[in-house]
C-alpha cells in the first residue's frame, strides 16, 4: 500500500489509568525516618499512587480511554509505543500486552526505555513514523510500575516514587499540530549517578540477585544535571521553533522535583501559573508523569485550542529532551470508556509493607545492605 508523507501527527485522544491507592508522606514515616514537612519541602510531593495491579493494565486502560477519547477502533490502529522502564517482563515485550488486550491485532508494537524520558522519546519517534507515511496512527504510553521494584529500605529514593499510567493517539494530519519540535540527548557521562541495581542480566551471578533491587542515586548530582539539560533543550526547541516564552501556554514538565520544575520554568522565562504541576498528588512516576499532566490539564481546562505546550523532561541515562506541541481545535474527548481497574481492598501501605516483608528473603538488616552499597561502589 502506498502511503503519503504526513507533515503532521495530532494529538487526538488522551487518557490516564491511574491506581486509586494513595501512599501519604505520613504512610512513609511509618516505617522510614522521613517527615511530612521534609518531603515537602524538598520535593513539594505530598502523596503518590501504588498499583494492585499490573503495568500493562494500568497502560490497557490509559489505552481505553484515549482510544475513546479520539473514538478511534483498536482495530484501526497501526502503531504501540510503549514508554517504560519497569516492564512486566522483558520478554513478550508489554506493547505485544497492550495490544492482545485491546484487540489491536493490525498494530505493530514497541517498547521504549530512556526511563523518566520514555514518553517524550516515544512520541517523538511515533510522530516521525507518522510524518514520514510509514504509519498512519499510534497509541504512545507513559507507564510506570515501580512500587515493586523501589528499594523501601531507602529514604533517598522511597519518597520520590508513584505508580501510574496514561496514554496519547496520534493521527497523521495536514493540520499544523502535534509535535512541532523536538530535542532528545543524552548526559551519559552521568549515568552512574542513577542505576537502579539488581534489574537486568547482569545481576544473576553474584550476591546481588536478579529483582533483590539497590540504588545508586546521587540527588543533588542527579538535580543539577536535570536542571542543566532541560532548560538547555527547552532554550533549543523554542529558538529552533522560532518561538519565545511569551508564547508557551503551558509547560507540561516531567515532574522529579517541585524545586526542579522551578528552576527550569525560570530558566525558561514562564512564570508558575503557566507551568502544569501534578507533583504534589503523583510524585515522579518517570514515563507516566508528563502524560498524566497532560491528561489531567485537559481535564482541567488549561489546554485551549490552538495552545503552545513545552514538554521538557529527564531521567536516568542521563536522558533528556524537550518537546513542543501545538495542540488542535478540540480540547474535550469524542467519547469516554467505561474501563475501570478491578476494585482493591488493600490500601497502599498494606501493599508497601507485603513487598518489604519479600524483599528481604536473606534476612540481611538495612545496614548490611548499606555495607553491600558501599563494597559494590568501591569496587567501581
Ligand atoms: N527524609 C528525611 N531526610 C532525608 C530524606 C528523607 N526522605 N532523604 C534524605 N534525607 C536527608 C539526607 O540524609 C541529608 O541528611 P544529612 O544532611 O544529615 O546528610 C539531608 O536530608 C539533605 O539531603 P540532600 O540530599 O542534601 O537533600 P536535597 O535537598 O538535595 O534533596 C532530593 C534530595 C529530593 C533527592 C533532591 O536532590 C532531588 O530531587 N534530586 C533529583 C532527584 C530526581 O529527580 N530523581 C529522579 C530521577 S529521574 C528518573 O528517571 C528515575
Amino acid at each position: 500500500m502506498s502511503r503519503l508523507v504526513n507533515r503532521y501527527a495530532a494529538i487526538t485522544g488522551w487518557g490516564d489509568g491511574l491506581p486509586p491507592a494513595v501512599l501519604s508522606n505520613q504512610d512513609l514515616s511509618t516505617f522510614l525516618e522521613t517527615s511530612d514537612e521534609w518531603i515537602v519541602q524538598r520535593t513539594g510531593m505530598k502523596e503518590r499512587r501504588v498499583s494492585h495491579v499490573s503495568a500493562i493494565e494500568m497502560a490497557t486502560l490509559a489505552s481505553r480511554r484515549a482510544l475513546a477519547c479520539a473514538d478511534l477502533d483498536p482495530a484501526a490502529l497501526e502503531l504501540i509505543v510503549y514508554g517504560s522502564c519497569s516492564p512486566d517482563e522483558q520478554v513478550p515485550n508489554s506493547a505485544s500486552g497492550v495490544q492482545v488486550a485491546l484487540g489491536a491485532t493490525r498494530a505493530a508494537a514497541m517498547d521504549v526505555n530512556t526511563a523518566c524520558t520514555s514518553f517524550l522519546y516515544g512520541l517523538s519517534s511515533a510522530t516521525a513514523m507518522i510524518q514520514s507515511g510509514m504509519v498512519r496512527n499510534a497509541l504512545v504510553i507513559g507507564v510506570e510500575y515501580i512500587s515493586p521494584f523501589m528499594d523501601w529500605s531507602n529514604r533517598n529514593v522511597a519518597v520520590l516514587f508513584g505508580d501510574g499510567a496514561a496514554a496519547v493517539v496520534l493521527e497523521a494530519s495536514d493540520t499544523p499540530s502535534g509535535v512541532i519540535g523536538t530535542v532528545l540527548g543524552c548526559d551519559a557521562e552521568a549515568r552512574q549517578t542513577l542505576r537502579v541495581r539488581g534489574m537486568g542480566c547482569s545481576y544473576v551471578q553474584g550476591d546481588l540477585h536478579y529483582g533483590d533491587t539497590l540504588w545508586d542515586f546521587d540527588g543533588q548530582a542527579i538535580f543539577k544535571r536535570a536542571v542543566h539539560g532541560m532548560s538547555e533543550a527547552c532554550a533549543r526547541v523554542m529558538r529552533e521553533a522560532g518561538v519565545t516564552a511569551d508564547d508557551i501556554d503551558l509547560v507540561v514538565p516531567h515532574q522529579a522535583n517541585l524545586r526542579i520544575i522551578e528552576a527550569v520554568a525560570k530558566y525558561a522565562g514562564v512564570p508558575m501559573e503557566r507551568v502544569m504541576l501534578t507533583v504534589q498528588r503523583y510524585g515522579n512516576m518517570s514515563a507516566a508523569t508528563v502524560p498524566v499532566a497532560l491528561s489531567d490539564a485537559l481535564s482541567e481546562g488549561r489546554v485551549k485550542p490552538g495552545s503552545l505546550l513545552l514538554m521538557p523532561g529527564f531521567g536516568g541515562g542521563l536522558t533528556f529532551g524537550a518537546l513542543l506541541v501545538r495542540w488542535g481545535s478540540r480540547v474535550t474527548p469524542l467519547r469516554t470508556s467505561d474501563a475501570a481497574l478491578p476494585p482493591t481492598a488493600q490500601s497502599a501501605l498494606e501493599m508497601v509493607n507485603a513487598i518489604r516483608a519479600r524483599q528481604d528473603p536473606h534476612g540481611r538488616s538495612l545496614d548490611a545492605l548499606m555495607a553491600t552499597r558501599f563494597i559494590e561502589a568501591a569496587g567501581g
